[in-house]
């Protein structure tokens, strides 16, 4: 990464030459680059190849007619990361507030169409104070245009949204819409509507970056995937997501080359703790797992009670699902299992194998989980990796129980292969509730029911706080131990690169929305 940050400044340098003027000094006194200095900065050098640079806007209302300025706000064209083709477009702020057009959502939507035809990702340097107003409906127009080429695009090429400035009113469903976003910290945000409108109908005195900045979206609401500190870091995290993925739904997961070695990893033996109800960091377990310094987060700050990420096994590009017992012990809820879901989903329908690592004690009760729909939401993890054909492997480290066991890609809603470490405890719950449970007459008459109730516990645990009940049946293919996961690993996915799978017809499924 500190390589690629010196080969980038050094184009930057180059962007800028011959640049100058008040325009850009404007941009860059708001410690933001301008679009034409971000797109240099994204794309492999001299590839970038502009498309609709004299293109103007047709409105003559309110002046306009004599402020025309070539390319209308936004540069659109094509070019190569690390050699593969993209097309993007970067919003011009220096133009008109880099509002949105009715040309200016032309442009926009033609490398949209090229995108597809050709399939390659699409990815969007927003910048832009929004439908551009002297234009009124005709802007709006343009933008449903967009949204619409977002949809068609949804699933068949990735897209991926930099919000590297304001982005204001509908402008944010297209980002909303696109696979990934990641937002600038300090000077972009994202909301329907403004500070000045939220005091007028609520009342509330509220900030720019308290109601849409980059820390709100990631923190609270979710909204934005990743956060970078500028947009020399933004425009590398872009860089880096897009090494994970396939060019569209079409081609095979992405992969480097690698040469194998023995693969045993003995550092996962020293992982988990002796008590079963002390919290240890899955991250560790990932790092053991995955190619050296190759895991890529996303949604970090949000629901931390599941990790979603890309990395690398053997160079191949993987996507993991992952329970954190450091956070809300691992438990599934509302928040985990829609960043779970929608991350399951991208990496289905870019065919991006899943690798799902199993420590969870169920999904978190109380009303604040019920009343927000806990149901509906938990639904929709299970959907997704229900309906998920990619290859789908299972780690079972620690706690498997409840509906969560079948929901964190059981062997019975589809996984290829499942494997639990001796550690692992399945079953419908823990052994203190279930003998309270069942053998509540037999406690209650007892002459001592808390000894009775340790007897019973310790009798429920014997069977099933461990995962040899599910090897039994099958329900686990294999107990393995942690040093060789790794290797364990690379050998299903290899086996599995032939996986096909249809899924009956239709034509599409119902997802718990
Ligand atoms: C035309 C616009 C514009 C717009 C900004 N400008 N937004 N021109 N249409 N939407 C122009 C300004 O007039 C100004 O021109 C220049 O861009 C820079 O704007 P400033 O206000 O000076 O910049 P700044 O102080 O940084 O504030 C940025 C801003 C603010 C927060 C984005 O400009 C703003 O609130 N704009 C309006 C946002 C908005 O309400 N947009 C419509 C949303 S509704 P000069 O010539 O002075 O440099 C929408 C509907 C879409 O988008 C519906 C789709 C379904």
């Amino acid at each position: 990464m500190d390589q690629e940050k010196r080969i980038l400044q050094e184009k930057l340098s180059k962007a800028q030459m011959g640049g100058g003027e008040v325009r850009i000094k404007k941009q860059h006194a708001k410690g933001k680059l301008t679009a034409r200095e971000r797109i240099t900065l994204f794309v492999d050098e001299n590839s970038f190849e502009e498309i609709g640079a004299l293109v103007t806007h047709r409105t003559k209302d309110f002046g306009m007619a004599d402020q025309i300025i070539y390319g209308d706000g936004v540069i659109t064209g094509h070019g190569t990361v690390d050699g593969r083709l993209v097309y993007v477009f970067a919003q011009d702020f220096t133009v008109f507030g880099g509002s949105l057009s009715e040309t200016h959502a032309e442009k926009i939507c033609k490398i949209m169409d090229l995108a597809m035809r050709t399939g390659a990702p699409v990815i969007g340097l927003n910048d832009s104070g929004g439908a551009r107003i002297q234009e009124g409906v005709r802007s709006l127009g343009g933008y449903a245009d967009i949204f619409y080429r977002n949809v068609l695009a949804s699933g068949v090429v990735p897209q991926i949204s930099a919000i590297m400035g304001p982005c204001a009113g509908g402008a944010v469903y297209s980002p909303a819409i696109t696979d990934f976003t990641i937002m600038v910290e300090q000077s972009s945000y994202m909301f329907v509507t403004g500070p000045n409108v939220v005091k007028t109908v609520t009342n509330e005195e509220v900030t720019s970056e308290e109601l849409g900045g980059a820390s709100t979206h990631s923190t609270k609401s979710g909204v934005t995937h990743l956060t970078a500190e500028n947009d020399l870091d933004c425009i590398l995290q872009v860089r880096k997501l897009l090494s994970y993925m396939p060019q569209n739904c079409e081609e095979l997961t992405h992969k480097l080359a690698y040469t194998l070695d023995d693969e045993y990893r003995p550092q996962l033996d020293e992982i988990l703790p002796d008590v079963s109800t002390k919290p240890y960091d899955m991250k560790a377990v990932i790092e053991g797992i995955i190619d050296h310094d190759s895991f890529f987060e996303i949604h970090a700050n949000y629901a931390d009670n599941i990790i979603v990420g890309f990395a690398r096994l053997a160079g191949r590009s993987i996507g993991i699902v992952a329970n954190q017992p450091m956070s809300l012990a691992g438990c599934l809820d509302v928040d985990s299992s829609k960043k779970a879901a929608r991350f399951t989903r991208f990496c289905d329908a870019f065919n991006i194998p899943l690798l799902v690592l199993v420590d969870v004690p169920g999904f978190l009760p109380g009303t604040d989980q019920e009343w927000n729909g806990i149901i509906v939401n938990g639904a929709k993890l299970l959907y997704a990796l229900s309906e998920a054909t990619v290859p789908k492997i299972s780690v079972i480290t620690r706690k498997a129980y409840g509906g969560a066991y079948d929901v964190m890609n059981s062997k019975h809603i589809g996984a290829d292969f499942n494997y639990a470490w001796p550690t692992a405890e399945i079953a419908v719950m823990g052994a203190k509730g279930a003998s309270e449970i069942i053998f509540k007459k037999e406690i209650a008459t007892a002459d001592d029911p808390e000894a009775k109730l340790k007897e019973k516990e310790q009798e429920y645990a014997d069977l099933f706080a461990n995962p040899y009940s599910a090897a039994e049946r099958g329900f686990v293919d294999e107990v393995i131990l942690p040093n060789e996961t790794r290797r364990k690993l690379i050998r299903a996915y290899n086996l599995l690169e032939s996986k096909a799978v249809q899924l009956p017809k239709k034509k599409h499924g119902n997802i718990p929305l």
